[in-house]
């Protein structure tokens, strides 16, 4: 018997993180994402996937001092980057710049702040170059997010627009066994590097069914533009046959429980004295999504996933919608790396089995 799409098949034991499609729960090394994403920074969301607890005062400002390091030894990197920061699709200028680092290269205790670094440095640096700006060198005394949003946004960065991107990084940090951590644990498990493993995983984060929905999510509500015409562009949609971009998920059968904490987090910035006009028309459009999908496929509950509210809190913070999945990448390499390191713990060969649908040679097999 195949299993389509491997739904429900369990490929792993893991301590990193728990998701409750029943429920809408979602657990990060035993704290709700809730709790983590809107109390604590990306920081400490990597101190917890990488070393199994919440960092101490100490360990948090080592953490991010090794990150604010690695960011500076990044930027210096970026000479020797080829073309790779010019392509026009910012996840292929993310793989093949990646792809320029050598796991021999970095000493083994650093290789987790070396390539999260990687991600937001080159990140950032290409998204200046699509404005035609010279990239910006990072500020090693800020945190991560802080650093990321100076670096990659027009707008710059403050503290308020920081707080946001933290809340987003830890919230999709990590997420149990979706396509690109399956992808870096396939490629950890063969004792390949964790280079290549999160070159991979970059590669299957970029598809629209996985981390690239929330640039069409953005345009699907710009196109849409106000409440009242939701109903009509999404029934349009669906009788074309299309998806509609941030609802539906393979696990959760309720609403993403990441799509709630960016929505607060969302409310958090707007309280602030941030406008995101786009966080009620989300809401609406939101609604009308439900019920219609609802109304199609009664018997599979469709609801809206992390890339819905991804769109709009990026787009508060003040993020181009062309940086929205290396934005994704920015933060899921943390968990990459995590799943990486456990697999390489103790993690067998993944090596599945196909079944031949294919013609049979003529001549019989021998006896
Ligand atoms: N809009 C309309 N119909 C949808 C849908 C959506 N967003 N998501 C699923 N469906 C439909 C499918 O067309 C399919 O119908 P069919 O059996 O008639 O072909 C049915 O629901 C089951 O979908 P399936 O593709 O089996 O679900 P999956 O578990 O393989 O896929 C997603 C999950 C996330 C890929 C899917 O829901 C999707 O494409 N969503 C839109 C893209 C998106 O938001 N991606 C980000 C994910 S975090």
């Amino acid at each position: 018997m195949t299993m389509d799409g491997l739904e429900g098949v369990v490929v792993a034991d893991t301590q990193l993180s728990d998701v409750d499609g029943e429920r809408g729960r979602l657990v990060v090394r035993g704290h709700d994402v809730e709790a983590l994403a809107l109390a604590h920074d990306f920081e400490a969301a990597c101190a917890l996937l990488w070393t199994g607890s919440l960092p101490d005062p100490a360990a948090h400002a080592q953490l991010r001092a090794a990150l604010g390091r690695a960011r500076v030894r990044a930027f210096e990197r970026l000479l020797r980057l080829g073309d790779a920061l010019d392509a026009g699709d910012g996840m292929e200028a993310l793989r093949a710049a990646l792809a320029h680092l050598r796991a021999s290269d970095i000493p083994a205790g650093e290789l987790h702040a070396e390539l999260t670094a990687a991600v937001a440095v080159f990140a950032a640096s290409w998204a200046r170059r699509r404005r035609g700006a010279p990239p910006l060198a990072p500020d090693p005394k800020l945190g991560h997010a802080a650093d990321y949003l100076r670096m990659a946004s027009s707008q710059g960065s403050d503290l308020a627009r920081s707080r946001a991107l933290d809340a987003y990084l830890v919230t999709v940090a990590d997420h149990g066994m979706n396509a690109s951590t399956f992808t870096a644990r396939v490629v950890a498990s063969t004792e390949s590097d964790p280079v290549s493993a999160v070159v991979a995983a970059l590669g299957a984060l970029k598809g629209p069914r996985h981390g690239g929905a929330p640039g069409p999510v953005l345009a699907m509500l710009d196109e849409i533009g106000s409440p009242e015409r939701a109903a009509a562009w999404i029934a349009a949609e669906l009788s074309a046959g299309r998806r509609i971009m941030g609802m539906g998920h393979r696990v959760y059968r309720v609403r993403d429980p990441r799509a709630a904490v960016l929505e607060r987090a969302t409310e958090r910035l707007r309280a602030s004295g941030l406008r995101s006009d786009r966080l009620d028309l989300a809401r609406a459009v939101e609604r009308v999504a439900v019920a219609s999908l609802g109304e199609k496929r009664p018997e599979r509950r469709l609801a809206a996933n992390v890339e819905f509210y991804t769109a709009v809190i990026l787009d508060a913070i003040g993020l181009p919608q062309e940086l929205f999945s290396p934005t994704f990448a920015v933060a899921r390499v943390a968990g990459w790396l995590a799943h990486v390191d456990e697999q390489m713990r103790g993690g067998r060969l993944i090596r599945p089995s196909s079944r031949y649908v294919g013609p049979q040679p003529e001549t019989p097999a021998a006896a």
